[in-house]
C-alpha cells in the first residue's frame, strides 16, 4: 500500500459527495420536467447543511449549465465546497493543450480560480494516457487543479497515468468510475485493490444504480426515458436483494434501501456521490454516511448482489 500523498490526502477523507450531473441535463435527467433550479439549490443546500460538501461535475452535464449553476450557488453560500469537475476528449480535441483551455472554460462558467479535482471524462483512442497526463500538468502548473483524476479507465489505462504523473512527482488522485451493488466490476477485475494499492481515491458514480437501488422502481413501474430500457432485464430480478437492504436498513434505525445502498459503497473503502434532483433526495441520500454496516451484513449484501446477477 502506497502512503496517500499529502496533495489527495483530502480527498481520502471525503466519506460522500453530491453528483450534479441531474444539473440542466434533459436527457437522461429530464431537467425542467421532473426538478428545476429551485429543486437543484435546495438539494446543494441540504447537501452542505448534511456536511456533503464535494461536488461533482463535467463540462458536459447539461452543456456547461451544471457548472453555470455551481457557479451561481457558490456565490450565494458561505459554506466551503470542494469542486471536481471533468475534461471530455471530443475527437476534435487532438492534442494536450485543449486540456488547459477546456479547464479555464470550466473555471470561467464555475466563477473560481481553481479546482480541487480536475477529471479525465474518458479515455480516448486519440489521445494516450501520457499526453492526457502531459496536459493535466499543465492544469497543476499554471495552479487550475490542486489535484488530477480520470475516470472510466481501466486498470492499463490507470497506470499509465499514474507512471507519467508520478514522473514528474504527481499523484493520481483519483479514478471515478461506475460501482454499485448492481456492477460490481471494479471489485472483481482488481481495478478497486490497485486504486488502494497505489493510493488513487476511488470515485464510485451511480452507487444508487440511478434510482433503481432505492427501491422505489419496478417493473411495472420502470424509470422513465433512457433508464427503462437500460434497467428493463434487472428489475424483474431485484426484488430479493431490496428486501435484504430494508431488513438490513430496519436492523440500523430505519435506514433506507439507498442508504443501505450508499454504505456499503463506503464500507468498500469508496467515494460514492450519488446524484439528487431535490431537497428530500439530497437529505435521505446524507443520511447513507456516518455509521457502517457490519462485516457480516456487507457479506450477505456481497452473496446477494451475486445471487441475482446470475
Ligand atoms: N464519470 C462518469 O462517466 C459518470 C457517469 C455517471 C454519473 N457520474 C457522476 O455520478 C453522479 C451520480 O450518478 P448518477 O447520477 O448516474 O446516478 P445515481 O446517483 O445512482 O442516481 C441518481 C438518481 O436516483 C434518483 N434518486 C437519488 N436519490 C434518491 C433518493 N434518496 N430516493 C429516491 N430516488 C433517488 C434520482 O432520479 P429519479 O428521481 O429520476 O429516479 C437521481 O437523479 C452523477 O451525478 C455524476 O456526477 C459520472
Amino acid at each position: 500500500m502506497t502512503e496517500i500523498s499529502s496533495e489527495t490526502r483530502f480527498l481520502h477523507a471525503i466519506e460522500m459527495g453530491l453528483g450534479a450531473w441531474q444539473w440542466g441535463d434533459r436527457v437522461m435527467w429530464s431537467y425542467g420536467e421532473t426538478h428545476t433550479d429551485k429543486d437543484i439549490r435546495e438539494a446543494f443546500d441540504v447537501s452542505l447543511s448534511q456536511g456533503l460538501r464535494f461536488i461533482d461535475t463535467a463540462e458536459v452535464y447539461g452543456s456547461g449549465r451544471s457548472e453555470r449553476l455551481l457557479g451561481k450557488f457558490l456565490k450565494e453560500t458561505e459554506q466551503p465546497v470542494l469542486i471536481a469537475t471533468k475534461f471530455f476528449p471530443w475527437p476534435w480535441r487532438f492534442n494536450k493543450g485543449f486540456i488547459p483551455r477546456a479547464l479555464k472554460a470550466s473555471l470561467e462558467r464555475i466563477g473560481v480560480e481553481s479546482v480541487d479535482l480536475y477529471q479525465i471524462h474518458w479515455s480516448s483512442p486519440l489521445l494516450s494516457p501520457e499526453t492526457m497526463m502531459e496536459g493535466m500538468l499543465e492544469c497543476v502548473k499554471q495552479g487550475l487543479t490542486r489535484t488530477v483524476g480520470i475516470s472510466n479507465f481501466s486498470q492499463t489505462q490507470m497506470l499509465r497515468a499514474y507512471s507519467r504523473l508520478a514522473q514528474h512527482g504527481i499523484p493520481l488522485a483519483s479514478n471515478q468510475v461506475h460501482y454499485s451493488l448492481l456492477n460490481r466490476t471494479v471489485e472483481k477485475n482488481g481495478l478497486l485493490a490497485r486504486c488502494k494499492e497505489l493510493g488513487i481515491r476511488l470515485i464510485a458514480y451511480s452507487p444508487l444504480e440511478k434510482g433503481v437501488l432505492t427501491g422505489k422502481y419496478s417493473p411495472q413501474n420502470p424509470p422513465r426515458g433512457v433508464r427503462g430500457g437500460t434497467y428493463a432485464s434487472v428489475l424483474p430480478k431485484i426484488s430479493p436483494l431490496i428486501k435484504l437492504m430494508t431488513e438490513i436498513g430496519q436492523d440500523h434505525g430505519g435506514k433506507t434501501n439507498g442508504q443501505v445502498a450508499l454504505n456499503w459503497l463506503i464500507c468498500k473503502g469508496t467515494l460514492p456521490i450519488p446524484g439528487a434532483k431535490n431537497a428530500a433526495q439530497a437529505l435521505d441520500n446524507a443520511g447513507g454516511a456516518g455509521w457502517k454496516l457490519t462485516e457480516e451484513e456487507v457479506g450477505k449484501l456481497d452473496e446477494m448482489a451475486d445471487r441475482i446477477q446470475k
